[in-house]
């Protein structure tokens, strides 16, 4: 089992750690301007349109841009390429945006980029049942849940479901047209939230981790097959599957924090064989 699981804090991923992944002629171009690199001239109205990837890891990266030019498709990811929770059977999330369908994303308008139900999957939060739910006497993400709820959301719009389920972690791909389907009000409130909100980052982020879903127009229950998921969402078609997951594609890992070496070196510190790029 794992036994901490990271902070995946959507705080992290909403306010500093912003990775926005610009689609054009389908290739991904990189570019992680620093804070002291000679920066290319700006075009006249400001704004750089050549900037495909934007890593907005510090507080005073300007982002200002995006309200002016707010790509087709934005994909959130965390900053570290491989982690516990990306959906790969090296949790490298290389393959995972390589293969990643943009033409899935334009037709379903958010598309999560972990597809295996294992945490999150298919009932992670019952807001009702599981209000004041602690562990240990330590507050949980379930627990706080539903107070969370009614401070982020327009009560009258937005009714507090049942059961929340959604594969974790925080990692989505989402298009600009369901990005606006929102006003911007929603978006400020729930920046001021996290602000303002008592709960520790790790909650408060996890709240989110368990929104975004919501946020962007899907079912408080966003669970498809596994099946279904990994062939519409990375083309992986012709795998072996259960409901919650398909063969050779993820493993929960026995701990948060993978080895030192990793790839190369596996949890016995045995020679893994990795044969994908590094570096
Ligand atoms: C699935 O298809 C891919 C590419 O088409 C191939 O490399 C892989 O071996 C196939 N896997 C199985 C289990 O057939
Ligand atoms: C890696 O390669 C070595 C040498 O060919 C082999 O003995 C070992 O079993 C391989 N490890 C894995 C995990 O496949």
């Amino acid at each position: 089992m794992l036994t901490s699981r990271p902070i995946v804090l959507s705080l992290a991923t909403f306010i500093c750690l912003l990775v926005l992944l610009v689609v054009r002629d389908g290739s991904f171009l990189a570019s992680t301007p620093s804070n002291d690199a000679p920066r290319p001239k700006q075009p006249s109205d400001g704004y750089r349109h050549d900037v495909e990837l934007v890593v907005a890891s510090m507080k005073n990266e300007d982002t200002s841009w995006i309200q002016k030019y707010l790509p087709d498709c934005l994909i959130f990811i965390h900053a570290s390429r491989f982690a516990w929770h990306n959906d790969d059977p090296d949790y490298d999330a290389l393959p995972t945006l390589r293969n990643f369908r943009i033409s899935h994303l334009q037709e379903a308008g958010y598309a999560n980029l972990r597809c295996v139900w294992v945490i999150g999957c298919p009932a992670e939060i019952r807001p009702v049942e599981d209000e004041g739910h602690t562990n240990s006497g330590v507050p949980s993400t379930k627990g706080v849940f539903r107070q969370a709820w009614h401070e982020l959301m327009m009560p009258e719009e937005a009714p507090l479901p049942e059961v929340v389920g959604v594969s974790c972690c925080s990692q989505f791909g989402v298009t600009r047209e369901t990005i606006r389907s929102r006003p911007v009000e929603d978006y400020v409130r729930f920046r001021d939230w996290l602000l303002r909100t008592p709960l520790e980052d790790s909650l408060s982020g996890r709240v989110l981790e368990f929104s975004w879903h919501i946020i962007f127009g899907k079912e408080a229950v966003h669970c498809p097959s596994a099946q279904e998921c990994y062939c519409k969402t990375f083309g992986i078609c012709n795998t072996t599957c259960s409901e919650s997951a398909c063969d050779g594609r993820y493993t929960l890992p026995p701990s948060s924090t993978l080895p030192d070496g990793w790839p190369r070196v596996g949890w016995e510190h045995e020679e893994r064989n990795f044969t994908g790029p590094l570096g």
